[in-house]
């Protein structure tokens, strides 16, 4: 009698054990994080990742009774490399969401994979206008190089700038940057002297610079990636560009918080149209700014807010959903999701998923030894102007 009831007492503890240990695995939420953390880019991956660990340190490690994991997987910035582990992160680790995509191409690459697994997919950094096209499970929380641009173009039409050469490393955000900036420029009646497109990998600006030179246009209008501005203004100023008359404009990728001390002094009165400075002033942005720096040991930039705003958007989605995983509610809970960013306000436009924002203006200036970008003018809710021209 007593054996039995014992017996059954054991059994009924071992089976509440493993319903207990299937439960704790059901509760963790694995968020697959692909960026480059090795290569060229790697400040990009640096940036983000920092942004990522912040964000939890900030907000806890789980969220509707889930636990939060990032699983970080170090792509170099190579497309067949991003596919692949997406295909891993989904298949094998049955993440819940991919997150992070330093540029174009990775992203590119991992939408087909978005879209079998119905996996949402977070867009950090990269910012050429079709990617939230190839996947309805793509949302974007960095930006679109023509919701940008056309700020810098209108500033550049209002303030005596009449010809432009445009210099841009050849790909798809480049060639968004060049033709969002030759579009509202010249419709503003400004004249496009040159359209230059520069080689992704190692760059050499110096023969582009001396075409610059020899059209002699007001103002040069320059997209380069996050992270190669200080080898572009470094080609600049041995050129002599810097002291030629011409003015140095284009998106806030050139003048990159992270690098911008580094850049030097040519950088000073540059003039650039982005949706986030480090001295963006907020009080908001004060606390992002001072943790992160703490933490990271680094300047914040406007990649790492798209990764701080990506797990933002992460954790309210699961709150909205009560902690439920399908792809398809937590789109629907991501779509038309509205704070107050680091950058400013934001929302996610609920017809394309990607992220509307302020675009703001802003001079490069130095405070005590610091070069910042110091907003002077905002464009407010900007949405991706090619899509919005969609019919
Ligand atoms: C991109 O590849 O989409 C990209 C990368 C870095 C930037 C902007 C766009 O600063």
């Amino acid at each position: 009698m007593h054996q039995v009831s014992l017996l059954k007492r054991l059994a009924a503890f071992a089976l509440m054990a493993g319903l207990a240990g299937a439960a704790m695995a059901q509760d963790a939420v694995k968020v697959g994080l692909i960026l480059p953390m090795t290569g060229p880019f790697a400040s990009t991956g640096k940036q983000i990742e920092a942004a990522v660990k912040l964000y939890m340190q900030r907000n806890g490690a789980s969220v509707a009774g889930k636990k939060i994991e990032v699983i970080l997987k170090d792509d170099g910035g190579v497309a067949d490399t991003t596919r692949r582990l997406a295909q891993e992160l989904v298949v094998n680790d049955k993440v819940q969401f991919l997150a992070g995509f330093g540029l174009t191409p990775l992203a590119l690459a991992t939408a087909p994979i978005a879209t079998q697994g119905k996996v949402p997919m977070i867009v950090m950094a990269a910012a050429t206008s079709i990617i939230t096209e190839q996947s309805p499970f793509i949302v974007r929380t960095s930006f679109t190089l023509p919701q940008v641009a056309i700020g810098i173009a209108d500033w550049a039409a209002k303030n005596k700038i009449r010809k432009v050469v445009s210099l841009v490393s050849d790909y798809g955000p480049g060639i968004d940057a060049e033709n969002a900036f030759k579009g509202r420029f010249t419709a503003a009646g400004g004249q496009m002297a040159a359209e230059l497109r520069v080689p992704l990998a190692n760059p050499d600006f110096a023969p582009f610079l001396q075409r610059v030179r020899d059209a002699a246009p007001d103002a040069v209008f320059v997209f380069v990636p996050s992270g190669v501005g200080a080898s572009f203004a470094k080609q600049f100023v041995e050129r002599g560009l810097d002291k030629s008359g011409i003015r140095l404009i284009g998106t806030g990728d050139v003048t990159d918080d992270d690098i911008l001390n580094r850049m030097g002094d040519v950088t000073l009165g540059v003039i650039t149209s982005h949706h986030y400075s480090a001295a963006h002033p907020s009080a908001v942005n004060r606390a992002f700014v001072d943790a992160f720096t703490k933490a990271a040991q680094m300047r914040p930039n406007f990649m790492a807010v798209g990764g701080y705003d990506g797990m933002h958007l992460i954790y309210k989605s699961l709150e909205a959903t009560k902690g439920a995983t399908g792809g398809e509610a937590l789109l629907a809970a991501m779509k038309g999701m509205s704070w107050e960013s680091p950058r400013g306000p934001v929302s996610i436009d609920p017809q394309t998923r990607d992220i509307i924002q302020n675009v703001y203006i802003r001079k490069v200036e130095k405070s005590g030894d610091q070069l910042y970008n110091v907003e002077f003018d905002t464009i407010p809710m900007v949405k991706d102007p090619v899509k919005a021209a969609k019919p």
